[in-house]
């Protein structure tokens, strides 16, 4: 399939890009760059061994969205382009309501336009929200989520859904990500967060390489075995191969629109990353624990059991995998892709 990879460039994109070529499949990315460096295009094509068409596109362009469309021919469209900066949410609500969701009403309407169905959507555990059991099963509701971010998925969730109901033939897969942490083997892409990291795996590395000098770990008196959070990580090849599965199974796809986590089904404290990330760099690093972060929950982690039957995708790579692969991309890369 020709599939449109929009935030192609960012970090679970560009991954699933690599994932969709070893399939047999076509991708071509856009993205607005705003979160992501043009370098990582070439990389790919490395790694691809074959051109990755990009385009510089900001999809809340409706315009140029249309253009888009009306120039070149999809067969499917995998949705990753967002902000998704949890506190810069709260900060910048209204930034984050209008790129999220007037990117995704652009591409709905040149999709709708041109008759594209088929729809895989990056959301997040996040709209499990604050009271739904763990672990956390698809059917669970309501959706809400605590910041505007999460909200964004929420949102767009039912916008999928609402849209789909009114178009025969449309296959939406709504991918609810845990937490992606991880690189590709080949230590030529991963996570290059600009600034300060927000999340734990990329601090970790960027402490390991010298760039920060130790990690706050967010509260020690979490009712956990350690006292830490405790979350699902899943690394980010085996999260791309999901995307492939579940573009795969969408013309077969029981309901027309259908969430599924994308998890291992086991939590993961932050204290046990930590200690797994130093037997990847070999020796300790350096820690305090700190006051919990406003918004953190104990522990999640997802039932992972509708990806594994119906997508027939199940995550192969271990906590120690998943930090093996990130310090390979830190080391060899340590200030992230090159600015040009
Ligand atoms: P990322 O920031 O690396 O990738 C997103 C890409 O989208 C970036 O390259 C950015 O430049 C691009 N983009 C943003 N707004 C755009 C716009 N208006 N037009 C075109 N491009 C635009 O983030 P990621 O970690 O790869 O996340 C990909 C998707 O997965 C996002 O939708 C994110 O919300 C979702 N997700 C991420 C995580 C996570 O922890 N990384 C967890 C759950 C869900
Ligand atoms: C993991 C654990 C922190 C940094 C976020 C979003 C979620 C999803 C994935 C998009 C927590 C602790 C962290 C640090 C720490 N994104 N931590 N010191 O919060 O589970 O999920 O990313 O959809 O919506 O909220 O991930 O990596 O930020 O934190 O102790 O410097 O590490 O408290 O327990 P989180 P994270």
């Amino acid at each position: 399939m020709r599939v449109l990879v929009t935030g192609g460039a960012g970090y679970i994109g560009s991954h699933t890009v690599l994932s969709l070529v070893e399939a047999g499949h076509d991708p071509v990315v856009v993205d607005s760059f705003v979160n992501a460096k043009p370098a990582v295009v070439a990389r790919l094509e490395r790694l691809a061994g074959r051109p990755v068409p990009a385009h510089r596109l900001d999809l809340t362009d409706a315009a140029a969205t249309e253009r888009l469309f009306a120039e070149q021919d999809f067969d499917a469209v995998i949705h990753f382009a967002a902000l998704k900066a949890v506190g810069e949410s709260v900060a910048r609500p209204l930034e984050y309501y209008r790129n999220n969701l007037d990117a995704t009403f652009s591409l709905l309407a040149a999709m709708a336009a041109h008759d594209v169905r088929r729809f895989v959507f990056s959301s997040s555990a996040t709209v499990y929200g604050e009271k739904a059991p763990v672990p956390y099963q698809e059917d669970y509701e309501p959706l809400v989520s605590a910041s505007p971010y999460g909200q964004t998925k929420v949102m767009i969730e039912r916008v999928l859904t609402d849209v789909a109901a009114v178009h025969p033939g449309w296959k939406v897969a709504l991918l609810r990500y845990f937490n992606p942490v991880g690189a590709h083997p080949s230590g030529e892409i991963g996570e290059d967060p600009q600034g300060i990291p927000n999340n734990l795996m990329p601090f970790l590395a960027q402490v390991a390489v010298g760039r920060r000098d130790h990690v706050t770990v967010f509260g020690g008196d979490y009712p956990t075995a350690d006292g830490t959070c405790e979350r699902d990580y899943i690394h980010v090849v085996d999260l791309a191969a999901g995307h492939v599965a579940a573009l795969d199974h969408l013309d077969t796809m029981s309901t027309d629109v259908r969430a599924f986590n994308l998890g291992t089904g086991s939590g993961t404290s932050v204290l046990e990353l930590l200690h797994a990330f130093e037997r990847a760099v070999g020796h300790d690093l350096p820690y305090e624990i700190g006051p919990r972060r406003a918004g953190d929950l104990p522990a999640f982690w997802a039932d992972p059991h509708r990806a594994r039957t119906e997508l027939g995708w199940s995550p192969t790579r271990t906590i120690d995998d998943m930090c093996a692969d990130t310090w390979r991309w830190q080391s060899a890369n340590p200030q992230g892709f090159p600015e040009a």
